[in-house]
This record gives C-alpha cells, structure tokens and sequence, in this order.
C-alpha cells in the first residue's frame, strides 16, 4: 500500500474565456503528492485557484491536461461504478453551511442521505442509529437530528455539514475554506473538530484556505499556491518559520504573531502590484511582476520547483535557489527575508 493517497502530475484547468479568445489558467502544472493520513493546507491569494485544483482532485472539474490518481487509480479511467465508489471515499466540506444544506430537510435526512446513496446502512433504523453517531462524533446531540438547518448557529450548520461528508466513511476530504464564513470566535472549535476527526478516523485532509493563521494551526505539511501554480510546499514547521520562496515569505510577513514583543518588532513586506490575471500569466516565474528580490533570469525562466532549506521535501520554485544566474546585487534568499519592501 502506497503512502500516497492522492496525486497529481501535470494537472490543468484551463477555462475558455468568453468570445472564444485564449484561456484561463486556474491550474497550470501541478504536480501534487497528498499522504495518506495527512492534512495539507493550501494557501494562497484569491483567485490563485485553490479550490479549482480542490474540486480537480474530486474530479468535480474536468482536468484540461495531466492525471489524478486516488490510491493509485487514475481518476480519468474510472467507470460509472468506480467513480460513485471513488465519490464515497472522497468528500468535500464547503465553506457556507448555509447554502450547502437543503433548508427543507432535516438534520437526519441530509446525513443519511450519502448511507442510502452508497447503500451503507440497510434499514431505517440502522440509519437512523448511524445518523446519531455522526452528530456525535461532530459534538452534537443526536436529539437534534429532526430539526431543521435555520434553527442552528453557523458553528453548529458546519458540523452538520462536516457529519454528512463523513457519513460515507470517506478516506479523503477537502475542506475548502470550511471555517471562513463564521464568527471568529467559533473558527477555532470548528478547526479542532477537524483535528480531532482527522486524527481519530486516520482522514486525509486538504485543508483550503486563504488564513495563514489557521493552516499553520492545522497543517502537516503547507502548500503555497499563487496563480495556478505551486510555488513552495513543505512541512508545516519549515515553511511556516523558514519560508524559501519571496512570495510565501510576504504572506506569512502579513500574519501577526501572538508575542507582543515579537509582534511590535514584526516587519511586514507588502507587495507592490496586483495580481496578475490568470488569463495573462506573466513569463518566466509568474510571480516576478511583484517579487521583490527578481533578477535577471526571472522574467525568461519558469523555475522548477527544487529541493530548498534544510528540511527534507521543502520544495520551492524560485532561482534565488537555482543554478540559474546570481541575483544582480549579491543578494540571498535569506536577505530577501530579511528586508522589508517598503
Ligand atoms: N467555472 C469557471 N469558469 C471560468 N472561470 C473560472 C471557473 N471557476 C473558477 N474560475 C476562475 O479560475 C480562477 C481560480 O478560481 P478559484 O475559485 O479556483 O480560486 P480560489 O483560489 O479558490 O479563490 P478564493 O480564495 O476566492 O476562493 C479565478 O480567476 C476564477 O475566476
Ligand atoms: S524566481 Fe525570481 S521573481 Fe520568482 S520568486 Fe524567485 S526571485 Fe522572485
Ligand atoms: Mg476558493
């Protein structure tokens, strides 16, 4: 049995854009191993297409180019009855419970909707006994199964949420940005309901989200996307406290520490620029139009991700690590991170 639960090689979702003329490149070359029993955040801007490579990974959105594979079956050659197989094993959380629960339904139907789809529990009673374990294991009283979604708080329509997308038993789940529509306050309960489950069920997660904050909380492993592509990916204590790639370095410059020493000394580099648009994706490193610390192969070279750090599989795609060329003014990568821009 392979460590790798979920994989991606050259993967790309381009869409068409409107009048027939060019692309969208929502995901444009991913390359992507998920472990078995890990949680992977995923970070980056919006509209960098966080949950497009998400729904791919489902096979929610059909791939332009390049495979998935999920336990070592390739996702695009899966049959009718393979693929609702495939659909059991792997679930998605979404972001507003609100509007992914049907308001006429009760608790009880929605969770046990995915048990009668994937015929997991026979008999009315059986679902109904299943149906109150999930709302247990999601810390909620399984009295309130005949109750409605609008008679819930937003923390409370979540764990609904999360016990339907358990319900099929799955391996995998993505939780795309699963906490930013509620109340701070309530953010973190939901984030360690998530640990939790994932630990005690051995999930794989790929935890979406544009908060640094919370994916350092719950990440294994970190990956940094920024239009379409992954810049930098690695365990969660090397990216998150050495950052390799100028691009994941402003992001975390941009989270406050919680030490008010630490804090008040904290120097923010802030990027010039907007983002590029996904249909105009710059030449060279797709980030080299904001980069501070860009040289001369930048705007020619598209660089690959490699090996960087002193962690094992910290990788990021920037020629400050590269053979390719020296930066102009003798610069670092670690300079960079050193200096603040502006
Ligand atoms: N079905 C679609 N048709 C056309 N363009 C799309 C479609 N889905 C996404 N896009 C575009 O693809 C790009 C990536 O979108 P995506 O939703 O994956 O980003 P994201 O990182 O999840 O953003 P956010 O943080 O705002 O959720 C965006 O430019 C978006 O407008
Ligand atoms: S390759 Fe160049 S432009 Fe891209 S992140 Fe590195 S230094 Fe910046
Ligand atoms: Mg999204």
């Amino acid at each position: 049995m392979s460590d790798i639960l979920v994989s991606a090689r050259g993967l790309e979702v381009h869409f068409p854009l409107r009048g027939g003329k060019g692309v969208l490149r929502a995901v444009d070359g991913v390359d992507l191993d998920i472990y078995r029993g890990e949680t992977l955040g995923l970070v980056g801007e919006s509209g960098c297409g966080k949950s497009t490579l998400g729904n791919a990974l489902l096979r929610l959105v059909p791939p332009t180019a390049g495979t998935v594979t999920f336990d070592g079956t390739d996702l695009t050659a899966l049959g009718r009855r393979a693929m609702r197989e495939m659909r059991r094993r792997a679930g998605m959380v979404f972001q507003d419970p609100f509007a992914s629960l049907d308001p006429r339904r009760t608790v009880a139907q929605t969770v046990s909707e995915p048990l009668e789809v994937h015929g997991l529990r026979s008999g009315r009673r059986e679902r109904a006994a299943r149906v109150g374990e999930l709302l247990e294991l999601v810390g909620l009283d399984p009295a309130v199964a005949g109750r409605y979604p609008h008679e819930f708080s937003g923390g409370q329509r979540q764990r609904v949420g999360i016990a339907r997308a358990l319900a099929g038993e799955p391996d995998f789940l993505v939780c795309d940005e699963a906490i930013a529509s509620l109340d701070v306050s309530v953010q973190a309960q939901v984030l360690n309901l998530l640990r939790r489950l994932q630990r005690q069920l051995g999930l794989t997660l790929l935890f979406i989200s544009h908060d640094l904050s919370a994916i350092r909380h719950i990440s294994d492993r970190i990956a940094v996307m920024y239009l379409g592509r992954i810049v930098e990916i690695g365990p969660a204590s090397a990216v998150g406290s050495t950052p390799q790639m100028p691009y994941t370095q402003a992001l975390l410059s941009a989270v406050p520490v919680p030490h008010p020493e630490l804090e008040r000394t904290r120097q923010r580099i802030v990027l010039r620029g907007d983002v590029p648009s996904p249909a105009a994706v710059p030449s060279g490193c797709r980030f080299r139009t904001r980069c501070p610390a860009a040289f001369e192969p930048c705007p020619d070279v598209d660089p690959a991700l490699q090996p960087v750090g002193t962690a094992p599989d910290h990788v990021a795609a920037c020629h400050l690590h590269g053979v390719i060329g020296t930066p102009v003014d003798g610069r670092t990568a670690e300079d960079v991170s050193a200096a603040p821009v502006d």
